[in-house]
């Protein structure tokens, strides 16, 4: 029986899954090119400035592809980026049908469906779309909005708190929920913390125990005021490029620039996040504490909740919680989450889900 397009999609869409992490500003897309029911080869995206899909599979096909079909997850680009039209190398490749999931959400880029059928090839849309726009998640969002796509992360107890009222927090989760969290690392373009938990915790914000591939997520703390700089930062070591946004200038803001770190003054905590995504940050971890996840979930600027929930209690008025602000009058107003996943590791309960704001 011949193969779907659908067949030959998730071939592509599986290929994509290969870059993931690691193309952004760019979309991560895979390709196949199949002829007779075979496959001849196939390619996904490389990092940035490194060739598109198209232009990795039309590479690794050895020989013709004349009169083959190209099944790709994104609709190929039809302008110059910083590499050249994929729609120009599909014209001279002799290719005859062109099947695309996504179409493109960049206005200065989409219309390649269009151009290669106005040529004489036959384009088909639309196969496997959702799974192929939720490949791209991040990257369509930030066409939309400007912003990058942010995971609100956190490990708490069972009654909602990050830390104890001595603000002891290490460690709450266990070794399988930690080793999850450094998988979600890796896929992420940069990982914030507020200026309490850069002070208080120190933390070192890099991929550990995970096979390591492509780049290391930029760490980042964001401060109203940057702090008083202090010995033995971690974020001044050389495992990973680090970034402060600050609201206000100050001594301690230069003092830090002196030390060798890039100190960026903004003029709101969303444009903070606009700066991050415009640099090419798309898939950011948020990674606390209780006051900044507040800002964020106050500005709705968090677009998932991943939380590893410990079965421990930990009370206390003033101890930091998950959402440590203001919240919500109603219940009404609150915040919802959908397409929720739950996973048991060791112990905890991973909880994952999409943050729907009220309208
Ligand atoms: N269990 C966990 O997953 C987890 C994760 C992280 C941290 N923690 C714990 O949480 C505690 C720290 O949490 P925290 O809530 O005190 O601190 P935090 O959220 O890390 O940082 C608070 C600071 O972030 C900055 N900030 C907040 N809203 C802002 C806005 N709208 N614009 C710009 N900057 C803003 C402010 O800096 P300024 O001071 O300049 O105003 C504020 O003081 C520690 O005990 C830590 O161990 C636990």
């Amino acid at each position: 029986m011949p193969k779907t397009h659908e067949h030959w999609m998730k071939i592509a869409l599986a290929e994509a899954a290969k870059g993931l992490g690691n193309t952004h500003p760019n979309p991560t897309v895979g390709a196949v090119i199949v002829r007779d029911g075979q496959v001849l080869g196939k390619g996904f995206t490389q990092p940035c400035g490194g060739d598109h899909a198209e232009i990795q599979v039309l590479k690794n096909v050895q020989g013709s592809v004349v009169g083959a079909s190209l099944y790709v997850t994104l609709e190929p680009c039809s302008r110059q980026g910083r590499t050249p039209a994929c729609t120009s190398a599909i014209l001279a490749s002799g290719l005859s049908l062109v099947v695309f999931a996504s179409s493109d959400p960049n206005p200065a880029m989409a219309g390649g469906g269009k151009l290669l059928a106005e040529a004489g090839l036959k384009v088909v849309a639309g196969v496997c779309k959702a799974e192929a726009d939720m490949l791209n998640r991040p990257f369509f969002y930030y066409i939309q909005t400007g912003l990058p796509w942010v995971i609100a992360k956190a490990a708490m107890s069972l009654d909602g708190k990050l830390a104890t009222y001595t603000q002891h927090s290490q460690w709450i989760s266990g070794e399988d929920s930690r080793q999850h969290a450094h998988q979600v690392r890796q896929l992420c373009d940069a990982i914030v913390v507020g200026a309490g938990t850069f002070v208080h915790d120190n933390p070192s914000l890099t991929v550990r125990n995970v096979n390591k591939q492509g780049k290391t997520p930029l760490r980042v703390m964001m401060a109203k005021r940057a702090p008083k700089p202090f010995a033995d930062c971690k974020f001044l070591s050389s495992e990973a490029e680090s970034r402060f946004y600050i609201l206000e200038e100050s001594e301690e803001a230069q003092s830090w620039r002196d030390l060798g770190l890039d100190v960026v003054l903004c003029d709101s905590l969303k444009a903070c996040f606009k700066h991050l995504a415009e640099g090419g940050c798309l898939q950011v971890l948020l990674e606390g504490g209780g006051k900044l996840h507040a800002a964020c979930f106050e500005e709705r600027i968090s677009n998932e909740i991943l939380l590893y929930q410990a079965p421990i209690l930990i009370g206390g008025k003033m101890a930091i919680s998950y959402w440590h602000g203001l919240g919500v009058e109603r219940i009404e107003n609150a915040l919802k989450v959908n397409h929720i996943q739950r996973q048991i590791l060791g112990d905890d309960m991973m909880i994952r889900g999409d943050i729907v704001y009220p309208a």
